[in-house]
C-alpha cells in the first residue's frame, strides 16, 4: 500500500490520555490545516480534515508531544451499538481492503472507545474483521504487519481507515503497551525506559557504555545492564542489592554534580537522567556532562510536567537542548505518568 491511498481519507481518530486533551488539541490545531473534532471518546476523539499525507509528513517532521496514536479514516458509520452493526463494519472493511495489496502484510486494530456499553467487544470486531481479509486472501499477521487496518468505535459513529504502521505514532491499537513485568525487575520504571528504547529506536551495540544519572533503586540501570551495556550509576541513594553482585555495574554514591567533579577520561555512548530536580538544573547538569558523550551518542531525560505552563516548559527543553545536541524529540509516553520524556542525540 503506498501513501496516495491517503488522499481518499477523510479524517482522522487520535487516541491520548484525558489529562493532557487539550494540549494535544492544542497542537493539531497548531500544526495542522483545519482538523475539526467530530466526535470524543474514551481517551479518543475523531477529526474531519480532507487528506492524510500531510498529517503523516507533520508526523515525521517532529513529534505531536501528547499524541499516542493516530489513524485515518477512509469511511465512517452510524451504529447502534448492537450486533446489527457488523454489516456496517464489513461494508467499510471490503470498501477500504481495495486499497491494499495482496502483497502487504495486514494486521486488523479495533477499539471501543465509547462512554456507553456496547454488545460486542474490541476482541470480537477484531476476530470478525481478520477472518473477512483472510477469506479475501490478504495475508493477516500482526507480528509482520507493514500495514493496518483500523477501527475505532465511538458512541454515534465508527471510522474506519487504512494505513502504513510507521504513520500511526506506535504499533500497538490505541498506542496502548501490555509491557510483562519479569520476576527480577527492581521496579516499574524499567517500562519506562524500555518504552523509550521502542519510541526513539535506541540500538544496542556491542560494548556500549552508559551513565545513568539518578539511578537508585536501579530500575533503568537493571535494564541497560540486562541488554549487555556497562553502566555507570550515579546516586547519593542505595541501588537495590542484585546489582551491586553484577560485574557490568559501578555504582558512584554521590549526587551527579558531584561525579562531574571526581570524573576521569571515560566517555559513554548513553546517558540516562532520571534525576529528581528542577528541570532547568538537571538539564544543564546534562549539557555539562554532554561532554563524556560519543559523537552520534544519545540521551534520555525525564521531563517533570509542571501543573501549569507545561507548552512553555516544553518550548524552553526544546530551545536550550536543540543549541547543544542536534536532534530533540519530546513524548509523553504510555508509561510516563506526570512527566513525559526527551531524547538527544549528538551532532556527529
Ligand atoms: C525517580 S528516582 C530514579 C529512579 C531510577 N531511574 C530507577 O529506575 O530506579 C530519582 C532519583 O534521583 C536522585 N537524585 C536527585 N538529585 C540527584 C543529584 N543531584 N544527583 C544524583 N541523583 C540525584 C534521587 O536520589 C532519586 O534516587
Amino acid at each position: 500500500m503506498d501513501r496516495t491511498v491517503y488522499s481518499g481519507a477523510e479524517g482522522f481518530v487520535v487516541n491520548y490520555k484525558t489529562l493532557w486533551e487539550p494540549l494535544l488539541f492544542n497542537e493539531l490545531q497548531g500544526r495542522l490545516k483545519g482538523p475539526k473534532l467530530l466526535e470524543r471518546g474514551n481517551d479518543a476523539a475523531a477529526f474531519s480534515l480532507s487528506g492524510f499525507e500531510a498529517v503523516a509528513e507533520e508526523i515525521h517532521r517532529e513529534d505531536f508531544v501528547f499524541l499516542q496514536h493516530i489513524h485515518p479514516y477512509m469511511f465512517m458509520g452510524e451504529i447502534k451499538g448492537e450486533a446489527s452493526d457488523f454489516p456496517i463494519f464489513l461494508n467499510m472493511l471490503e470498501k477500504v481492503a481495495g486499497y491494499v495489496d495482496k502483497e502487504d502484510v495486514v494486521v486488523c486494530q479495533c477499539r471501543i472507545v465509547a462512554k456507553r456499553m456496547l454488545s460486542y467487544t474490541n476482541g470480537e470486531l477484531t476476530s470478525e474483521l481478520s477472518a473477512f481479509l483472510e477469506r479475501e486472501e490478504y495475508k493477516v499477521s500482526a507480528q509482520k504487519a507493514d500495514t493496518v487496518v483500523s477501527l475505532t468505535v465511538f458512541d454515534r459513529f465508527a471510522y474506519l481507515g487504512v494505513s502504513r504502521a510507521e504513520d500511526n505514532v506506535s504499533r500497538r491499537a490505541g498506542g496502548v503497551l501490555f509491557y510483562s513485568e519479569s520476576e527480577d525487575m527492581i521496579c516499574r520504571a524499567e517500562f519506562k525506559i524500555e518504552e523509550a528504547f521502542e519510541v526513539f529506536g535506541i540500538q544496542v551495540k556491542e560494548g556500549m557504555k552508559a551513565l545513568d544519572l539518578g539511578a537508585a533503586p536501579g530500575g533503568w540501570t537493571h535494564y541497560l545492564n540486562k541488554k549487555g551495556i556497562r553502566v555507570d550509576a550515579v546516586d547519593p541513594a542505595a541501588l537495590d542489592d542484585a546489582l551491586l553482585e553484577q560485574p557490568n555495574v559501578r555504582h558512584y554514591r554521590m549526587t551527579a554534580q558531584e561525579f562531574a567533579r571526581i570524573h576521569g577520561e571515560d566517555t559513554y555512548d548513553l546517558i540516562v537522567n532520571d534525576m529528581k530536580m528542577d528541570t532547568n538544573q538537571s538539564m544543564d547538569i546534562l549539557c555539562e556532562m554532554s561532554r563524556l558523550l560519543e559523537k552520534n551518542g544519545e540521551c534520555l531525560m525525564t521531563l517533570k510536567l509542571p501543573k501549569e505552563g507545561v507548552q512553555k516548559r516544553i518550548n524552553v527543553v526544546r530551545k536550550v537542548l536543540g543549541e547543544r545536541f542536534g536532534t530533540v524529540r519530546i513524548r509523553q509516553l504510555y508509561y510516563n505518568r506526570s512527566e513525559a520524556t526527551v531524547y538527544v542525540k549528538n551532532k556527529l
